[in-house]
């Protein structure tokens, strides 16, 4: 759906009603306001200012480097481009983990000062006591479970989870635990098809995955993995939609050839003086 003015805002009931009815979900991460702004316009359900945003969009080599205020900064620019889409604030590293009270400030911080509509947090049982102390708060809580960025060093990797039974049953406990603790939908990343589908068969909150198959009850993709805007390695789960970085590439070109052959800026792209007043600018400066 073009043009998010006739849209109906996507509330976190709406996505539970999109689940009964077998309609699919559709997410997509976005850290600035022109993105914000266009996927709104298309029509995505929940827009995920995700702290991706420190491999794509700040250059670090994980997730952990960012900070409460990087998160701040790209909700706000964020919530200013978005209307109808449901916006989801990532919790970076180290602002849950510490405590309980800090965990709910800092998720109240991204919705009143980000903007945000609901915050995501990772991990499963752990987080069972925060995760119900954030929602206690009345903030919308996403999970996120399965393979967790944030914890990529305990792991050894960005491996895929769950693939033995011991491992899935223990991601299966995990959702069920999280949904019960107030979760209005998870996020499953890089899991199993199998298991991602008895997890999604198994709750009623809206289930979206990353590298889970297609039996979720949506998906999420890192906007610059789904457009193609970086070069760089794609995980096997990701899909380049369109090839913009050829495209943009190749509009840098176009603007090089054009400069270095003085062909921009064209009369299109120019401003006159009106020639009374160039005449009298010529005497005033001889
Ligand atoms: O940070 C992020 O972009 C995410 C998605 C991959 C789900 O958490």
């Amino acid at each position: 759906m073009e043009n998010s003015q006739y849209r109906k805002k996507v509330t976190a009931n709406g996505l539970a009603e999109k689940k009964l009815a077998g309609q699919k979900i559709t997410m997509l991460t976005a850290y600035d306001h022109p993105t914000a702004k266009l996927l709104d316009d298309v029509g995505v359900d929940v827009i995920l200012v995700g702290d991706s945003l420190g491999m794509v969009v700040l250059g670090y080599e994980s997730t952990l480097p960012v900070t409460m205020q990087d998160m701040l900064h790209h909700c706000k620019a964020v919530s200013r481009g978005a209307r109808n889409s449901l916006l989801v604030g990532d919790m970076p590293f180290l602002s849950y983990q510490v405590s309980i009270p800090e965990a709910v400030q800092n998720a109240g911080r991204l919705m009143a000062e980000g903007g945000m509509g609901a915050v995501k947090l990772e991990g499963g049982r752990e987080r069972l006591e925060t995760i119900k102390a954030i929602v206690a708060a009345g903030i919308p809580v996403m999970g996120h479970i399965g393979l967790t960025p944030q914890s990529v060093h305990k792991f050894g990797g960005y491996k895929p989870r769950g693939k033995s039974a011991t491992e899935a049953a223990r991601i299966v406990e995990d959702a069920l635990l999280l949904q019960e603790g107030g979760c209005f939908a998870l996020v499953l990343e890089s899991i199993p098809t199998e298991v991602a589908e008895l997890i999604s068969h198994r709750l009623d909150i809206p289930v979206i995955g990353i590298g889970a198959g297609l039996s979720c009850d949506g998906q999420v993709l890192v906007i610059h993995d789904a457009l193609g805007l970086t070069d760089t390695y794609q995980p096997k789960f990701t899909k380049r939609f369109v090839d913009s970085s050829a495209l943009l590439r190749q509009g840098v070109r176009n603007y090089l050839d054009d400069v270095q052959n003085g062909l921009f800026p064209s009369e299109n792209h120019t401003v006159h003086m009106n020639p009374a007043e160039f005449d009298e600018f010529r005497k005033m400066v001889g």
